[in-house]
């Protein structure tokens, strides 16, 4: 038998610009992978119906942020060469898989979902939680499903996701038969980067806590950010020793700076350990790791902000990226909702011998 082919699938849902946090914890991992040249077919996708479970009053704000989520996507280095981009809606055999899948989950098994739960309490939803959103996981099995992925790149608050969805993959081909292929999920190794914190310390970045540095913002206010970022408060004086823990300033050093960053703007430390160090130590100003920090972060995002800018000139060709890719995206969807349809026995039209059994059954003479 041919050796399985290396597939994967990932996404974001089209609610705003990513930002630096998306960026840690999943999109920078995807570039890796794509240019690896590991993998036979790589699918990105811009989430827009799962988008809507939980925005339906307000379309607008998702068709907003469609090309702005393609822009991030291109910006960072996701070549439409080596990658498919696709929009989810514009893939109907996905909401098709969704609603087999649904005879294959109990409401209990959703109810525990953790992300799903967290998801619910942030949004006040309490009694009055749209069926759509209460259901996003066993969509999401569709997504990943749909394109045969082994291996999908997420950030960690995903993991729920895919455990639902390797059930659903499992429930699906014991009950028909082996039809569906099992998902991997592939985490960041750098703790740091699971989930990095909003510039004001706290645990998630999000838009309305206005805490986020975003991938397309300008080198002024990514600096502007950095210097007003939250440290250790008991750090008044220099002199002072500081705390690493919680600090987020160090966070982000961890999740971005490498080892050749100090010898480029910092040569008086070898390396982070030696800085952590004379800061816990006291001596050591935040002022000082604020500016390193910003050297490293706009060393990673000026080439992001300069694709950017090239593409924002070619709006034409980034609609034509994604109408294709989705395109694309469609046939090979088309192509796993076919054999789905198949094991169930339910592709009355396909089936040669459908006929016959019921002719079989009611023409007894
Ligand atoms: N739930 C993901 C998020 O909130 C987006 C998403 C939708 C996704 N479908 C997916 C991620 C399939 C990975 C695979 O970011």
């Amino acid at each position: 038998m041919a050796e399985k082919k290396k597939i994967i699938l990932t996404g974001d849902r089209p609610t705003g610009k990513l930002h630096v946090g998306h960026y840690a914890g999943s999109l920078k991992r995807r570039v890796e992978l794509q240019n690896s040249g590991e993998y036979d077919k790589i699918f990105i996708m811009i989430a827009d119906a799962q988008a809507l479970t939980d925005n339906a009053d307000n379309p607008a704000k998702i068709r907003e942020n469609i090309m702005e989520v393609a822009l991030d996507y291109l910006s960072i280095g996701i070549d439409p060469a080596k990658s498919t981009i696709l929009v989810q809606s514009h893939i109907s055999e996905l909401t098709e898989l969704s609603f087999y899948y649904m005879n294959l989950v109990t409401v209990s098994r959703l109810q525990r979902n953790p992300t799903v739960k967290a998801e619910i309490q942030m949004r006040n939803f309490e009694t009055s939680i749209p069926v759509g959103f209460f259901t996003y996981p066993i969509s999401q099995a569709a997504d990943i499903t749909a394109f045969e992925a082994t291996t999908v790149p997420v950030g960690e608050d995903q993991a729920p996701m895919l455990e639902q969805t390797r059930e659903i993959v499992h429930k699906f081909n014991a009950v028909y038969g082996e039809t569906l292929t099992e998902p991997q999920m592939l985490l960041s190794e750098n703790q740091a980067c699971l989930r990095l914190p909003g510039i004001d310390g706290k645990a998630k970045m999000s838009k309305s806590l206005g805490n986020c540095i975003y991938l397309s913002e300008s080198e002024e206010d990514v600096r502007k950010k950095i210097m007003s970022m939250f440290t250790d408060p008991g750090h008044i004086r220099v002199q002072d020793p500081g705390k690493l823990e919680g600090n987020t300033v160090f966070t982000y050093l961890d999740a971005f700076s490498r080892q050749e960053h100090f010898a480029e703007y910092l040569p008086e430390y070898a390396n982070l350990d030696e800085l952590k160090e004379h800061y816990q130590r006291g001596g050591l100003g935040d002022v000082k790791v604020k500016k390193f920090l910003n050297s490293v972060m706009q060393e990673e995002l000026s080439p992001i902000r300069a694709r950017r800018a090239e593409y924002e000139k070619h709006i034409d060709q980034v609609y034509e990226i994604l109408r294709s890719g989705s395109e694309t995206a469609k046939e090979t969807a088309a192509k796993t909702l076919e054999k789905v349809k198949h094991a169930m026995r339910i592709d009355y039209f396909r089936d040669p011998v459908f006929l016959a059994e019921q002719k079989e059954k009611f023409q007894k003479f």
